[in-house]
């Protein structure tokens, strides 16, 4: 078992991120575990984004089939994927959905920006409802709360849609902070890849009327420890007030020249965790 500061050492993360992540040690980890929380193992699987990369859709496809087999033998407690499941609009989703009615346990999908292309609007919603289910959801799994956004409503999109998440997004957290939940955030877009306050750009989430910052703020209060995405494309860790920020690899396209493959989170209620990397080819 690793600790933060050993595992970021381990991929030569602290020359990456200077700020946020140097002010965080392991001693900082949050460590008051709820009483019936245990071992939680959960796939993050990224971007499988069918039809993305210089090969086009059938390379894609087949990454995607051998990636669902190997999570099935992994067999975690969840499976997360977080958006970008398709990568045109047009495309037909039916290898999408097919695949993901193979995935064996229990299964969290958040949208991306290819599956609700901005901007989002009511039709978009009701045709990502009615081919993957809900667009945000919340689990209680081994005593862990697993909270799912969709990023997508903090884009433009229907106010009373980001307004209803809102609410339950303020409901979920406060659930978490009165229990004393350890709890995980997921979504598709990142609050940040390089600082907390860096510039808006399309990969991440905006700063606009301090969006993000509350956000962050409202994560790390109510006990969130880990807020897992996709959509940089790029294996990213970073730490904010001890609320770990992951992106992992995908099997579509890796900008960062990492191998095809998904991640396992082992994280245990006293702070202790390992993220596993799985390659598929
Ligand atoms: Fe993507």
């Amino acid at each position: 078992m690793v600790t933060r500061r050993t595992f970021m050492k381990s991929l030569g993360l602290s020359a990456l991120a200077p700020a946020a992540l140097s002010a965080l040690s392991a001693d900082e980890a949050p460590r008051s575990p709820a009483l019936e929380a245990k071992t939680l193992r959960l796939v993050q699987y990224c971007d499988p984004q069918l039809g993305f990369g210089e090969e086009g859709f059938g390379p894609s496809l087949g990454r995607f089939h051998k990636a669902i087999d190997l999570i099935n033998d992994l067999n975690p407690d969840v499976v997360t994927v977080l958006g970008d499941l398709i990568h045109r609009y047009s495309d037909p989703v039916d290898e999408m959905v097919s695949g993901l009615k193979r995935i064996k346990p229990q299964l969290i999908v958040a949208p991306g920006n290819h599956d609700i292309p901005d901007p989002v609007t009511p039709e978009k919603l009701t045709r990502y409802r009615n081919d993957f289910g809900p667009d945000r959801q919340s689990a209680l799994i081994n005593g862990w709360k697993l909270i799912c956004v969709n990023t997508q409503l903090w884009r433009e999109s229907p106010p009373e849609e980001t307004a209803a998440q809102d609410e339950w997004l303020a409901a979920e957290l406060d659930d978490v902070k009165t229990r004393g939940i350890p709890a995980i955030v997921l979504s598709h877009i990142p609050p940040y890849i390089a600082y907390p306050n860096e510039g808006d750009s399309w990969a991440v989430l905006t700063n606009e009327n301090e969006l993000r910052k509350n956000l962050l703020v409202k994560m790390t209060e109510s006990g969130v420890r880990f807020w897992l995405a996709g959509h940089t494309h790029e294996t990213i860790v970073r730490a904010f007030e001890g609320m770990l920020v992951m992106n992992g690899e995908t099997t579509s396209a890796n900008f960062d020249k990492r191998p095809y493959g998904i991640r396992l989170l082992t994280a245990e209620p006293n702070g202790d965790y390992r993220w596993d990397f799985y390659k598929v080819e």
